[in-house]
């Protein structure tokens, strides 16, 4: 995209209500994709039809990496990134209290009509982490050794 075009994006989505740090996540993608060596991946559809696909890269309990690829709508895209920039790094158990109020300290701003694409990133999220706990019975053992006391 040149210039000029980013330029024309950047003003429609401000118009649109999406903040500075929504619309470089929109422009950038660095975070959307899908990694080829991931532990686990997972599809999402939203209720509007929008997918997203997250890929995680494990390293113990650790999300060592991540990615999402998004077929949906610029809100869509700025939630995906911001999710996957608030999972790097953290263990399982961390990145499942990631919430609406985290996602959106990151990313600023959406459209209000776009808080369901939020929701979607996130939703994403959590499925793909219940599921790899599952898989791996990672969860499982945590809750055992807690009950064991
Ligand atoms: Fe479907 Fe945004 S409209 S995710």
């Amino acid at each position: 995209m040149s210039k000029s075009e980013q330029d024309q994006v950047r003003e429609m989505l401000a118009e649109a209500g999406y903040s500075e740090k929504a619309i470089d996540y929109v422009l950038s993608r660095e975070q959307i994709g899908v990694l080829e060596d991931a532990d686990h991946s997972t599809l999402v559809k939203g209720p509007c039809g929008d997918t997203m696909r997250i890929s995680l890269k494990l390293e113990g309990d650790k999300i060592k990496d991540a990615k999402m690829e998004v077929l949906g709508c610029p809100g869509a895209v700025a939630s995906a990134c911001a999710v996957i920039d608030l999972a790097k790094g953290k263990d399982l158990e961390e990145a499942e209290k990631i919430d609406l109020e985290s996602l959106f300290k990151v990313v600023e701003k959406l459209p209000d009509q776009k808080v369901h694409c939020a929701k979607l990133a996130l939703a994403t999220l959590k499925r793909a982490l219940r599921e790899y706990k599952e898989k791996t019975g990672k969860g499982a053992e945590k809750e055992k050794a807690e009950a064991a006391g």
